[in-house]
């Protein structure tokens, strides 16, 4: 597995691969890799002949510095796993070659980004489509793999992308989950023993949810299953509860007749978890 620190060093590799007739697919991560990361490798290789993964904790879609620097970090385990999963190259580039000094673009889908999620986290997701948008010039891949667990991500993802006409395809990977049902992500690390366990309390009022859409419902009653189910759990805090048309994420209300996307944020002793499921009636 090649590993390039710099912008150019990445080019020149995946220049070699072009000019070998392969295809190259882009994972981006922010590192503190688990196997929610290594899913969304596993489903470039089946689909291009290459796989490039970036690592890069983007500062722009952070709000508070404090968020920044409690981010987890391991670089060296990082390209142990990237390796072991087979990736070909990884792109770990500097802050002042993302971000160069006195640069003054950005990328904002202007509605997608400052709705539901958006709203709690001004600027977040433009600072995701900013950097995703200048990891997709640097590589220039084929497609690139993003996880669903971040559901208004990825639509996101996917708006700029179409609008900008990136001839790139944006794959949406499944949610992979502990064994007990909890969504991997680079935070769980940080919960406590007793917090860990009571945020078993996203999947369970997803699965409620499932299972009453599955039997005819309204958009209404879908809040008032998760909300009851995340409010009877003392050590749960819920930040965020959105259920909005899968895809475009406009609102919808009354009867469930096509699919939903429902996104919780929950907060356990400072720690902010997400999770998500598409409900079909
Ligand atoms: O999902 C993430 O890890 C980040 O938001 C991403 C897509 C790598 C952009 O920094």
């Amino acid at each position: 597995m090649k590993i390039c620190r710099t912008i150019a060093e990445c080019r020149s590799i995946v220049a070699g691969y072009r000019f070998a007739g392969e295809t190259v697919g882009l994972v981006p991560t922010m590192g503190f890799l688990h196997d929610g990361h290594l899913a969304l490798v596993a489903c470039s290789e089946t689909r291009v002949d290459r796989t490039v993964a970036t690592i890069f904790v983007n500062p722009a879609q952070f709000g508070e510095a404090a968020d920044l620097e409690a981010y987890p970090r391991d670089e060296e385990r990082d390209f142990e796993m990237l390796r072991a999963a087979g990736v070909d190259c990884v792109l770990v580039p500097d802050v002042s070659e993302v971000y160069p000094a006195e640069d003054e673009t950005i990328v904002e889908t202007t509605r997608m980004a400052n709705i539901l999620h958006g709203q709690v986290r001004p600027g977040h997701f433009r600072g995701v489509t900013t950097v995703v948008a200048r990891l997709f010039n640097f590589v220039q891949p084929d497609i690139a793999c993003f996880g669903e667990k971040d559901y208004q991500q990825l639509q996101v993802v996917k708006k700029m992308t179409r609008d900008l006409a990136f001839p790139i395809e944006i794959i949406g990977v499944p949610t992979v989950r502990e064994d007990d049902g909890l969504a991997m992500s680079s935070r769980n690390v940080r919960l406590g023993t007793k917090d860990r366990q009571a945020a078993l309390v996203l999947s369970r009022s997803l699965n409620a949810a499932d299972q009453a859409a599955a039997k005819g419902t309204t958009i209404e009653a879908l809040h008032d299953v998760i909300k009851n189910i995340i409010t009877a759990e003392p050590r749960a805090t819920l930040r965020g509860l959105d259920i909005v048309a899968a895809g475009d994420l406009t609102e919808i209300s009354g009867a469930l007749t096509s699919p939903a996307a429902i996104m919780i944020s929950v907060e356990f002793g400072g720690i902010l978890l997400l999770d998500q499921r598409v409900v079909t009636p």
